[in-house]
């Protein structure tokens, strides 16, 4: 067993992925890098280790069984077990996102990302999160997904985007639904909006960095023990759904 705290981040190769692994690796704890693609992965890798972090390279694609479940063995024979799992891989299903004209193929893939990819790799996880004295499960949502700023008058929405908020709103309830089956146990399962951050996913417009966009995932996986659990949150605080 590893004496560190053990965590592993989702799509960490690059954007707000990268910044939460670095961010939880300057707390001293050990980051597995999550990542599909063997160069972007080890690059983020050797980066986070010149910065003194203890990261490691975890191959991983969300969308896929065999690599999930790979993962997952890695992180066991490494560490031994999890503390923190940040979902973080995320897209956006491409630019044309009208309803009345969406590409169906898109929207599959979208949601087989962001939500059947975080429920995959998850379900994988929790034998190991379930051996942490105190396990955290981070769900990289966005307020797109929020049904109520959606139809708030003035409220920040972000443009239609009919693959990808809505699979931010599933995501909001896949969350809630996790925290309710795991109430009784000490695992602690939120969802953080980073607001909106200069990264490939948005061709850079963000006007936030993605380190600021972070800051939300690493507080919520840095929660005490009586730390809120089936939330939404935002740097700000809570999120309505
Ligand atoms: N940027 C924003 O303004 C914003 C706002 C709200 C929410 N978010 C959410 O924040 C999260 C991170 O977004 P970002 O802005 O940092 O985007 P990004 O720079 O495009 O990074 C996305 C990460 O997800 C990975 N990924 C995508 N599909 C994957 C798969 N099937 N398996 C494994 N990894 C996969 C990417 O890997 P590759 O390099 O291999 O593609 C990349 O590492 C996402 O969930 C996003 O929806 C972002």
């Amino acid at each position: 067993m590893s004496e560190n705290t053990v965590a592993l981040v989702t799509g960490a190769n690059k954007g707000i992925g990268y910044e939460i692994a670095a961010g939880l690796g300057a707390l001293g704890w050990s980051v597995g890098v999550g990542a599909r693609d063997e160069e972007r992965r080890e690059a983020a890798v050797e980066k986070l280790r010149a910065a003194g972090v203890d990261a490691f390279g975890v191959p991983l694609d969300v969308t896929d069984d065999a690599s999930v479940a790979a993962a997952a063995a890695l992180v066991d024979k490494r560490a031994g077990r999890l503390d923190v799992l940040v979902n973080n891989a995320g897209i956006t299903g491409g630019p044309a996102q009208m309803p009345t004209t969406a590409d169906l193929a898109a929207v599959r893939e979208a949601v087989e990302t962001n939500v059947i990819g975080v429920i995959r790799v998850t379900n994988a996880m929790l034998p190991l999160l379930r051996r942490s004295p105190s396990p955290r499960i981070v769900n990289m949502s966005s307020t797109v997904g929020s049904l109520t700023r959606q139809t708030t008058a003035g409220a920040e929405t972000g443009p239609i985007a009919v693959a990808y908020a809505p699979s931010k709103t599933f995501l909001n309830a896949v969350t809630v639904q996790y925290a309710k089956e795991l109430r009784d146990t000490n695992i602690l399962i939120n969802a953080a909006c980073p607001g909106f951050c200069a990264t490939d996913l948005n061709g850079f417009r963000g006007v936030r960095t993605p380190e600021q966009g972070a800051a939300i995932a690493i507080r919520l996986a840095t929660l005490p023990d009586d730390g809120p659990t089936g939330g939404f949150f935002e740097d700000d605080g809570p999120v309505p759904w």
